[in-house]
């Protein structure tokens, strides 16, 4: 077994019976155990409403990891793993819950521990509530060993993200919270900052001097699923383009860190989001666009429009597609657009960040003529597939002096290498108190101050919506945004 750096930890998930929880946190804890990465006494309290047993507890997520886990569920990991469970059942707002909780985690066979999490897998409103709770009862204060961990969406702008800043920096120090955005534990994500800082060959070009534009698409063919309660509010533009793509655009775009510490990387991060140029309020239309989903069909199978998922209030105007343009004004990307786009129930599973150069100076090879020559791209595909992938021209075959396109493609895994989850990775970092792929606040901050003139135009225009339908790639009129004709959405690796 390995040694956590903090040594023995408890952990305590609020909302342990939610979709979270079940569809992300447990399947990747187990496979933690599995992969014998958690200390002897790591022990676990699952807490939430529903008033269960703890043997109830234990069917439910026995039944939820052989879901999730398939294949790969094994028996003796599993009940390794449920033997560090206890159940505590209680209302998120009762102050005898929280009682409950502390009896459980003083009771001796938890053992001394000074290093506890505690994971916030809840709706945000329900935050300030535990926040306040454990404060209560006095859990809260041994700063750097007691850790929180919170989710995305931080906030719902800029405001409220500040309030909830106070409000958790009222009980709890900056090194004991952790914001997770999950989209920084991919390792295909990890992998950009090797690809970047690790290949020396790549720095020289990785500028505006040889990049015409950067496309970052993730692509989603599902829809809302039952999450209609929380989408409807949220919106694709809080729900992914504030956090999951601008993230990814500031690991593109920084700078080389002076070190890979926490800090040093996310001072890089948040340059890059500083450096941003501000949307106008009046021109918001031209550097962003918003639709939603009508019937379609997705994969062969017909899927119904946003307005008749249930749970959607009538005639909203709630985006599920969102593209907008961005210019980063410093030294290496003055001029350079980087386009984001995000949707539900489009065409294919697709998240990638494609770069595209610029054509060559001179047309010296005369049976192909310039404006037919594709530009060079790369294109690091982050998921289904993952892998880099390089578009160079080559001599085409035969007697004449004409190019033709070759790719050449680099899977980034091997076919017996095990892809990780996002959240096998991030877990692992809160357990050991590695805060370098977890969110600082001035990051959330300056990333809804970008946001912010497309939010407060939006919540002006109530009344009509673009639209396109389920299984396509999103409206024509997304591209308006576009700078050049020759510019257009890479659907594809
Ligand atoms: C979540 C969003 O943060 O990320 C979801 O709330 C989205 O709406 C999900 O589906 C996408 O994550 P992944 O890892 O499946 O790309």
């Amino acid at each position: 077994m390995l040694e956590s750096s903090l040594g023995p930890c408890h952990f305590v998930i609020f909302g342990a019976t939610g979709n979270l929880s079940s569809i992300k946190l447990l399947p990747a804890l187990y496979h933690l155990e599995c992969a014998g990465r958690l200390h002897d006494d790591l022990r676990f309290i699952a807490f939430s409403r529903r008033d269960w047993s703890q043997d109830d507890w234990l069917e439910h997520m026995l039944l939820v990891l052989q879901e999730q886990a398939g294949d790969r569920f094994e028996r003796a990991a599993y009940d390794r793993f449920a033997a560090r469970f206890d159940y505590v059942m209680g209302d998120l707002n009762d102050d005898q819950a929280y009682v409950r909780l502390m009896d459980e985690l003083s009771k001796p066979r938890m053992g001394s521990c000074e290093n506890i999490v505690f994971y916030l897998a809840i709706r945000p409103a329900d935050f300030g509530n535990v926040i306040v709770h454990l404060d209560k009862i006095g859990i809260n204060r041994q700063h750097g060993r007691h850790r929180i961990v919170v989710e995305k969406p931080f906030g719902e702008d800029i405001e409220s993200a500040r309030l909830l800043n106070i409000k958790l920096h009222k009980y709890f120090g900056e090194e004991q919270i952790f914001r997770i955005d999950h989209y920084l534990g991919k390792e295909t994500v990890q992998n950009l900052l090797v690809f970047r800082f690790a290949n020396y060959l790549i720095e020289p070009i990785w500028n505006r001097n040889y990049v015409d534009h950067v496309q970052i698409t993730v692509a989603e063919n599902k829809g809302i699923g039952t999450r209609a309660g929380y989408y409807d509010k949220a919106g694709a533009l809080r729900d992914m383009l504030q956090n999951h793509l601008m993230q990814l655009m500031t690991v593109v775009a920084m700078e080389p860190p002076a070190t890979l510490d926490a800090d040093a990387l996310r001072d890089e991060k948040v340059k890059v989001l500083r450096s941003i140029r501000a949307i106008p309020r009046d021109a918001v239309n031209a550097f962003a666009f918003r639709a939603q989903y009508t019937d379609g069909v997705v994969d062969g199978q017909p899927v119904a429009g946003y307005q008749s998922e249930s749970g959607v209030a009538e005639h909203s105007t709630t985006e599920t597609f969102v593209a907008a343009k961005f210019y980063i004004d410093n030294w290496r990307w003055r001029g350079v657009p980087f386009y984001l786009r995000t949707g539900k129930a489009m065409a294919r599973p697709m998240s990638s960040i494609a770069i595209r150069f610029r054509h060559p100076p001179q047309q010296l090879f005369r049976e192909t003529p310039l404006e037919s020559i594709d530009p060079n791209w790369i294109v690091l595909s982050i998921q289904p597939q993952e892998c880099m992938h390089i578009e160079l021209h080559a001599k085409r075959p035969g007697l004449g002096m004409d190019t033709r396109l070759v790719q050449l493609n680099a899977s980034y895994r091997e076919t017996d290498e095990v892809a990780l989850d996002a959240y096998e990775t991030l877990l692992l970092d809160v357990i050991e108190g590695d805060r370098s792929l977890f969110i600082r606040f001035d990051e959330v901050e300056w990333a809804w101050r970008v946001v912010d003139p497309l939010l407060r135009h939006w919540a002006q225009e109530r009344e009509f919506i673009h639209t396109y339908p389920a299984g396509s790639w999103g409206p024509q009129e997304a591209n308006r945004l576009f700078d050049s004709e020759d510019h257009d959405w890479r659907n594809s690796i």
